[in-house]
């Protein structure tokens, strides 16, 4: 390293490029596009999201009829694609097939080519609505039902949610996943979003942006939370045992799962959210039980460590409750995510800028080279 280069572990605290799109607020808070989150639940939809974190506006009544029109008549995925789905192992993490399946989706782009402003809005769009409708089709084809068509009349969050159970959702329901999908639709420079920047920088296409992104998504420090979440509130049996079992995870150096973070240092607005739309599904479904699980949980580790709980917890609180199975959980947030991704990716190309940063080197220098044969 040269004298004046800086060396910051993990990259906390550096800002690696700049953005209009969303901001994490240490103290709690989240912007998208500048719209405090807070104010958005409950007053826009998923696809208004998706129009905000792609334009840098709201939509008018006009342009988001549009969006929401084009989102569900690009759902359809290719023919072979549901084929290769059909055909993929079974046993594998529903992630390993889905960034498969992603990565596939270049192979039938119909213009690889052409790479204007204008052919990357509509990649990213297709994008959007693809990657829910290979995580629905997924789910079918692996309990050998046949994928489930769009429905022109329904919204976006509603036709992903019937698509995949292969039951129309009630109200509740819709209502529920639309606010999953807007809380997870972008995060800053998270990890994920910036395994996507880094490939997008050095100008290759969109769907391989996107597959390093889902890559990434899968860690258990990352979108991988929330399953274990769910592999945490099963392995508890009831509220009584919750106190001993955290202390013991603590005690043994374990982290909890779904709590912590980067960049908050107060509550994770999300979290606040989806904690009362688990409420909601949870009293609805007759599974208090859960519920108080988790409320059990996050006192027990904010007593111990002060810390809060991140958007995997609640969410798997959530999921469950929608009756998607805990390895189809990460899916849901790739599914929601992908609007994020996608943003950023049109943003770093108009940027224009190669992300590649150094490393300190610990190795030596000058080693004496031996002969294979000496060696
Ligand atoms: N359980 C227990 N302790 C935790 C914790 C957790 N979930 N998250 C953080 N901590 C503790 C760390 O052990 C560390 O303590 P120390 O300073 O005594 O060593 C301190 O809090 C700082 O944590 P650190 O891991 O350095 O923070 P980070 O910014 O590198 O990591 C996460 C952030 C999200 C990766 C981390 O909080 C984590 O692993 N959480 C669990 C996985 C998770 O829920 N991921 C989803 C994120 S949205």
């Amino acid at each position: 390293m040269s004298d004046d280069t800086v060396y910051a572990r993990g990259l906390r605290d550096v800002a690696a490029c700049q953005t209009r799109i969303s901001f994490v607020d240490p103290l709690g808070a989240l912007y998208y596009s500048g719209y405090d989150i807070d104010r958005l639940i409950g007053r826009v939809c998923y696809e208004e999201v998706v129009y905000l974190l792609l334009h840098n506006k709201l939509p008018n009544q006009r342009e988001l009829d549009d969006i929401k029109s084009a989102l569900v008549s690009e759902m359809k995925i290719p023919k072979q694609i549901v084929k290769w789905l059909r055909n993929a192992p079974k046993n594998s993490h529903p992630m390993e097939n889905i960034r498969t399946a992603v990565s596939q989706l270049g192979e039938y782009d119909f213009n690889p080519d052409e790479n204007s402003e204008a052919a990357n809005n509509q990649r990213a769009l297709k994008l959007i609505a693809q990657v829910p409708t290979i995580v629905a089709t997924l789910h079918r084809v692996r309990h050998k039902q046949d994928p489930v068509a769009t429905t022109k009349e329904y919204g976006f969050a509603e036709n992903f949610l019937h698509m995949f159970r292969g039951k129309p959702a009630d109200e509740e329901e819709k209502a529920a996943l639309d606010r999953f999908m807007i809380l997870h639709a972008d995060h800053g420079l998270n990890a994920s979003t910036f395994a996507a920047r880094v490939t997008a920088s050095t100008f290759s296409d969109m769907y391989s942006a996107v597959t390093s992104a889902i890559g990434t998504l899968r860690g258990k420090l990352h979108g991988g939370a929330s399953e274990r979440v769910m592999n945490m509130l099963l392995n508890v049996d009831n509220v009584g045992e919750v106190e001993a079992y955290i202390q013991g995870m603590l005690f043994d150096g374990k982290k909890i799962m779904g709590f912590g973070h980067r960049i908050y240092r107060a509550e994770d607005p999300r979290s606040r959210h989806l904690r009362k739309v688990g409420k909601t599904l949870c009293q609805r479904i007759d599974r208090m039980d859960l519920f108080r699980k988790c409320s059990a949980i996050q006192d027990v580790v904010h007593k111990e460590r002060k810390i809060y709980p991140n958007v995997d917890f609640y969410a798997a609180l959530v999921l469950n409750a929608l009756g998607v199975p805990k390895d189809f959980f990460t899916p849901f947030f790739a599914s929601s995510r992908i609007a994020g991704w996608t943003a950023h990716i049109l943003e770093q190309y108009s940027e224009s800028v190669l992300i590649r940063p150094t490393s300190g080197y610990l190795g030596a220098y000058g080693t004496k080279f031996v002969p294979i044969e000496k060696r």
